[in-house]
């Protein structure tokens, strides 16, 4: 038989996705495993989404729509840039897409052509890399450091420009390090972005989950040079806890964007209408319930770090979005895979090994859990790493 594809075979399943793959299947065998694991929302979605999905099943909105997405999700969205980012993305600049996961595939898809450069700061969101080379475009990992709370720095950024590069990829809040860019670190990479001609896709979708002083900006907001560069990716699955719904979207400067639609056309026409009526009701819903989602999650990062400050051996940058902790691990002279294979099998907790987001020696943790699954996944996460403490400097 002949052979399937290379660029296919070539890439890695995602490791997120694995590790909850295989955390469910223990637990479906009866295993009484937690997770620290999966990058999702515990909360339920807002009850206006819910009652919009099930309205608009029972009005029958089930027909095929326009493929970039309903026209009035469209200028909602538009708007909420506007409003929200300081951004210009008419209606017709934007693609509603099934989830964000799908918007930066499809943002790649219409940019790239095979040997193109992506520059990516690692650690990295698990798919950009292999969604890179699944296009044949070229990957280019660039190291950020922990001493500078794994945010890339102009110098880094300056060193891994080649004439092949095009695009700049950033994603503030950032998955898995908790890092928000300022503005000031963002415009002195947007200087470069715009003197070595590279177009960047921003990555926004933790926007809203933000602690103390730190403040999302959008890329694209920071002038005219960058706002005809940059596509911006944001989605429902975070904010408004609809993952299982599957919505996403993009705004981009025009060409961009028609390009992005043509492609959608084919691949996926467009995402199912109801998770559109129900992303529409949430963003009018928004006021009324994203301070909730932000005090929940305020809540068990300061539990989850106070937890994290009782073991030793352990450290971290305290994450200023998103939910995640990434703990370097090094101490305990195991590496990132071994040592979530050891906590999964011996202390039934599912973690994400750091190799997955491009850094050996480092452990994802997701404190987006109600206090209870915090209090004995922390309590397993103790123990688990106290046995090992004959490896972990005193
Ligand atoms: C940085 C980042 N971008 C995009 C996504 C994809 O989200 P969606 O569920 O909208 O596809 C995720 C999900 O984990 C993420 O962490």
């Amino acid at each position: 038989m002949k052979t399937l594809s290379a660029r296919a075979l070539a890439i890695a399943p995602s490791p997120t996705v694995a590790m909850d793959a295989r955390y469910k299947e223990i637990l479906a065998g009866g295993r009484p495993v937690l997770s620290l694991g999966a990058g999702e929302p515990d909360v339920p979605m807002p009850e206006a989404g819910v009652q919009a999905a099930v309205r608009a099943l029972r009005e029958g909105k089930t027909r095929y729509a326009h493929m970039a997405g309903l026209p009035e999700l469209r200028s909602a969205l538009s708007r909420k840039f506007h409003e929200e980012n300081g951004l210009e993305y008419p209606p017709e600049n934007i693609l509603v897409t099934s989830g964000a996961k799908q918007a930066v595939f499809t943002a790649l898809t219409a940019l790239l052509n095979p040997g193109d450069e992506v520059l990516i700061p690692s650690p990295y969101w698990v798919t950009y890399p292999e969604a890179v080379r699944l296009l044949g475009a070229v990957p280019v990992e660039i190291a950020t450091r922990f001493e500078d709370g794994f945010k890339l720095t102009p110098e880094a950024l300056r060193a891994a420009l080649t004439p092949r590069g095009k695009l700049l990829l950033l994603n503030s809040p950032c998955n898995p390090t908790g890092a928000v860019y300022t503005r000031a670190e963002l415009s002195a990479l947007a200087a470069i972005a715009v003197e070595a001609d590279l177009y960047v896709l921003s990555d926004e979708i933790y926007e809203h989950i933000l602690y103390g002083e730190a403040a999302a900006v959008s890329p694209a907001s920071l002038g005219p040079e960058m706002a005809a560069r940059t596509a911006t990716v944001n989605g429902f699955s975070k904010a408004f806890a609809m993952q299982g719904l599957r919505l996403g979207y993009v705004g981009a400067p025009a060409a961009w964007a028609k390009a992005m639609i043509a492609v959608q056309s084919h691949a996926a026409h467009h995402p199912s209408t109801i998770s559109q009526y129900a992303a529409l009701a949430c963003l009018e819903a928004a006021p009324g319930v994203l301070p909730a989602m932000r005090l929940h999650y305020q809540e068990a990062r300061e539990y989850a770090l106070a937890r994290l400050r009782e073991i030793p051996g352990l450290r971290w940058n305290d994450p200023d979005g998103a939910f995640y902790v990434f703990l370097d691990i090094t101490a305990f002279g195991m590496d990132s895979v071994s040592l979530a294979e050891y906590l999964l099998e011996k202390w039934d907790l599912a973690t994400v090994p750091g190799l997955g987001f491009g850094r050996e020696g480092y452990l994802r943790l997701s404190f987006a859990n109600s206090r209870e699954v915090l209090a004995q996944a922390f309590d397993r996460l103790e123990q688990g790493l106290r046995a090992l403490a004959p490896h972990a400097p005193a």
